[in-house]
């Protein structure tokens, strides 16, 4: 089975640092055999939860924008990794937006009491790559807050983090030693194929 590994590029300076990780996991993803779909998200037109609540009723975002192409992609994904910087001590606002956007599955799950992915398929494995200046590593709590609470909506568990202190200019990301490596071997573990889960009846 041809895995699929679903690559979030959370960072408005494209070929960044973050899009580099991003970059390096997907072709280790490749090299495992998975079929990967990238996606700037700053490229995309997308626009924060309006709190509106009408996903309550079935489940449903009535924003139309880019997220209505994107929602598919986050709900087949057989992997997930967002790649995102820290701006001030959180995710950058357009990932974040898309997070909140992810309000309608909460809705779906919490509300309606309906299953967000096919019963029995395989388990979802999700990935965060992150960057931050600073060398401190506590500059990633509040992304990795968010991110434990995405991979929940989403029914993803979580299979790999990469968090590289102390990188800022552009293309720093390639002097951080064993970065590369570290990657792409998170490409491989989301590329794997994974047994059907079973569910008891
Ligand atoms: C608006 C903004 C806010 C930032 N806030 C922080 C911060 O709170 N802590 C930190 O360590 N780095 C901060 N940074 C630095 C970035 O995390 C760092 O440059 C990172 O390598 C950028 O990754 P990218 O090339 O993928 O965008 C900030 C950068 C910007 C542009």
């Amino acid at each position: 089975m041809v895995m699929t590994v679903l690559g979030l590029a959370g960072s408005p300076r494209r070929g960044g640092n973050t899009e580099t990780l991003l970059d390096w996991c997907l072709a280790g993803a490749r090299a495992q055999g998975a079929t990967v779909v990238k996606f700037s998200l700053c490229s995309l037109d997308l626009g924060g939860c309006q709190a509106c609540d009408r996903c309550w009723t079935d489940g449903r975002c009535i924003v139309q924008d880019d997220m209505q192409m994107l929602y598919p992609h986050l709900r087949t994904a057989d992997s997930i990794v967002l790649a995102a910087p820290i701006f001030f001590q959180g995710m950058p606002a357009v990932p974040k937006m898309m997070v909140d956007r992810c309000q309608c599955f909460w809705a779906l799950k919490y509300v309606l009491h309906q299953s967000l992915v096919e019963p029995g398929r395989p388990e979802r494995l999700g990935a965060f790559l992150s960057c931050s200046a600073t060398k401190a590593t506590h500059a990633f709590d509040g992304s990795l807050a968010i991110l434990r609470s995405l991979w929940h909506v989403l029914e993803v568990t979580p299979a790999g983090e990469l968090l590289s202190a102390g990188v800022d200019g552009k293309g720093e990301i390639a002097k951080q030693p064993g970065a590369q490596v570290a990657a792409e071997a998170i490409g491989r573990r989301l590329a794997q194929e994974r047994e059907v889960e079973r569910k008891d009846t």
